[in-house]
């Protein structure tokens, strides 16, 4: 794997993603982001990951695609570009992603931390939509999951003055679940990370995929749902270990089955 992304582990269920372009602000060019896509093929297909932590450095989780590449695409270009499909490999990630940002997440960084699903922040951290001083308007999501996650007018006013908000302001509209010290982002995100990766793997899966749902249907589909994800839970074997284990008094040893 080139290193503009450093994989770690698994360790206790969890891999590390640290974007690792220093000298652009880890830009999301189209290598780093084809390397983070095929990173999230094999964490996908190894049992041994539970879930996986996204991060950058402590000046930037990412400041965007990478402008000098979109500089050189025309229409066509734009329209055949092979990150769309990287953007979505990472969207259909079905184990959880934690992302621990620091500093910078602008535009392509900001839409990259937003695929997460839950967010660590440190105190240092700006997040963004800065697209419009470019003459141009996110395309990764930014003016579609920033409105779901903080509300429409706060994203309105992100998206059309391209300014950013911080770290306080990101918690207080719920874009992050926690503020940290910038050292401790990464720790505190892989902690919550490994809480996850020691749950029953199926119960995680339809768990993720029913609280996105949220998002894309009406209440009484989502329940649906929600309905039917929980009854196919009843048929695992970690279900019955859960109970036995509760039951029992003991912590329960959970197989993926
Ligand atoms: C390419 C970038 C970059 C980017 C920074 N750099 N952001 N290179 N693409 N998005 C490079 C700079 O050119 C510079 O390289 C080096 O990183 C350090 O950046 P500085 O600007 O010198 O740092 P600083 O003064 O601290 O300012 C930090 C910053 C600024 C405020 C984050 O770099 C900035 O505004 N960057 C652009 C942010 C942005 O507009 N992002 C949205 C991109 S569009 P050199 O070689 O000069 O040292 C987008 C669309 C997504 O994301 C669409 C998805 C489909």
């Amino acid at each position: 794997m080139p290193n503009n992304l450093l994989v770690e582990g698994p360790e206790q269920g969890v891999q590390v993603f640290t974007l690792n372009r220093p000298e652009a602000l880890n830009a999301l060019n189209t290598e780093l982001l084809e390397n983070l896509a095929k990173a999230l093929d094999d964490a996908e297909a190894d049992r041994e990951v539970g879930a996986v932590v996204i991060t950058g450095s402590q000046k930037a989780f990412a400041a965007g695609a990478d402008i000098n590449e979109m500089a050189a695409r025309d229409l066509v270009g734009i329209l055949e570009d092979p990150r769309v499909a990287h953007w979505e490999r990472i969207a259909r990630f079905t184990k959880p992603i934690i992302a621990a940002v620091n500093g910078f997440a602008l535009g392509g960084g900001c839409e990259l931390a937003m695929h997460a699903d839950i967010l660590i922040a440190g105190e240092n951290a700006r997040f963004g939509q800065p697209e419009i001083n470019l003459g141009i308007m996110p395309g990764a999501g930014g003016t579609q999951r920033l409105v779901r996650k903080v509300g429409e007018s706060l994203a309105m006013h992100m998206a059309l003055t391209g300014e950013p908000i911080n770290a306080k302001r990101a918690l207080q509209a719920g874009l992050v679940s926690e503020v940290c010290q910038p050292e401790l982002t990464v720790e505190k995100a892989i902690g919550i990370a490994r809480t996850i990766a020691r749950k029953a793997p199926i119960a995680v899966r339809l768990t993720k995929e029913s609280v996105r749902r949220a998002n894309d249907m009406n209440l009484a589909e989502g329940l649906r749902f929600e309905r039917h994800a929980f009854t196919v839970l009843a048929g695992t074997a970690d279900r019955q270990e859960g109970l036995d284990a509760f039951r029992e008094k003991r912590k329960p040893q959970f197989k993926g089955q």
